[in-house]
């Protein structure tokens, strides 16, 4: 990858603060480059970054468009593995992703744009400006699915409704929220692919104190803790994208339908029927909605504990 070309802070990582406009013109070239490779020459998408890139060169940061992109690869990688044990198992395949912490929201759109037989979910405590900007583009050149108004027609930014057969995604959620992406995979039975950024001492009870030079201390401990993470909640693969775009570039991933209960045998055979189990969900499912005073300008989701936490402010 042509990384080395950009940017870079001390930790060898690329500078958060780079802007598209910030880009000389080869560094543009080699940006457009790695998108025209990534997307494999898809034309829609290709025009959709032309366009932002030509209307909001001054909000677009680079670092953003690299870390997104190469995590997308992964979680569609994950989520076409998974789908094809699923079916191999008789199970459904995933018909709902959420994106929690969903930030800037471009990876929501890539999956939506990516799957669109899937409703994709963006739940973050609030909705960023550079969210309306990548559906807007993706809408504008993107080609919609016969039947569908435009080509994002599966994608909302929150939702109350949590679904059977979810994958849930987390990246760059802290400390706590990550461990809460991980229940709440679990308890559905979910695939899952978190790329954890802060995890505070005390989350685990193994204490991880590594002495080394600051960014080694840090980088080892942070490999332990993801290690643990993946342990403990039984993750299929550890797999990392590149160092140079986020030192915190570790991606968890599972299935949590095939998760080995402590007596050892796996969950999937207990599985009760789809009636038993929506009775279920609606008792650990509790959905809060508070509406403060309507008509609703602002959506704020909160991912607390069991619950999706949603308040809408007037
Ligand atoms: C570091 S950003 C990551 C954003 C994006 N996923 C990315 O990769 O750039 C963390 C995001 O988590 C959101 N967040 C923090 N706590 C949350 C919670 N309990 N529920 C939903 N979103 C939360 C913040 O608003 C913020 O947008």
């Amino acid at each position: 990858m042509c990384l080395a070309e950009f940017p870079m802070r001390q930790g060898g990582t690329l500078e958060v603060n780079t802007k598209y406009h910030d880009l000389a013109q080869e560094q543009q070239r080699l940006l457009k480059q790695y998108l025209e490779h990534s997307f494999n020459n898809e034309l829609d998408l290709l025009k959709s970054f032309d366009c932002l890139f030509e209307k909001h060169a001054g909000h677009l940061r680079v670092k953003e468009i690299f870390e997104t992109v190469e995590v997308w690869k992964k979680v569609v990688s994950h989520l076409q593995r998974c789908n094809e044990t699923r079916k191999s198992q008789n199970l459904e395949a995933v018909s709902r992703i959420y994106d929690i912490a969903s930030g800037h929201g471009l990876l929501a759109v890539l999956l939506a744009y990516r799957f669109p037989q899937v409703q994709v979910v963006a739940v973050d405590r609030e909705k960023r400006m550079g969210f309306d900007h990548y559906v807007e583009v993706v809408n504008e050149f993107g080609e919609a699915e016969p039947g569908t108004e435009s080509c994002l027609a599966n994608l909302s930014f929150v939702d109350v409704h949590t679904a059977e057969n979810a994958a849930f995604v987390c990246v760059h959620g802290c400390n706590e929220l990550n461990l809460d992406v991980l229940k709440r995979a679990l308890q559905k039975r979910a695939v899952w692919l978190v790329v954890p950024c802060c995890i505070r001492e005390g989350l685990s009870n193994i204490s991880v104190r590594c002495a080394a030079t600051r960014e080694e201390g840090d980088d080892t401990r942070h490999a332990l803790m993801c290690g643990m993470i993946a342990a403990q909640y039984q993750a299929s693969a550890i797999a990392s994208i590149d160092r140079r775009i986020t030192n915190r570039h570790l991606v968890i991933e599972g299935d949590a339908a095939f998760v080995v209960s402590p007596d050892h045998s796996p969950q999937n055979e207990h599985v009760p029927s789809a009636k038993k189990r929506s009775r279920w969900r609606a008792e650990i499912y509790r959905v809060h909605l508070i509406i403060i005073d309507p008509p609703v300008h602002a959506w704020q989701a909160v991912l607390d504990g069991p619950g999706l936490l949603v308040s809408c402010i007037a």
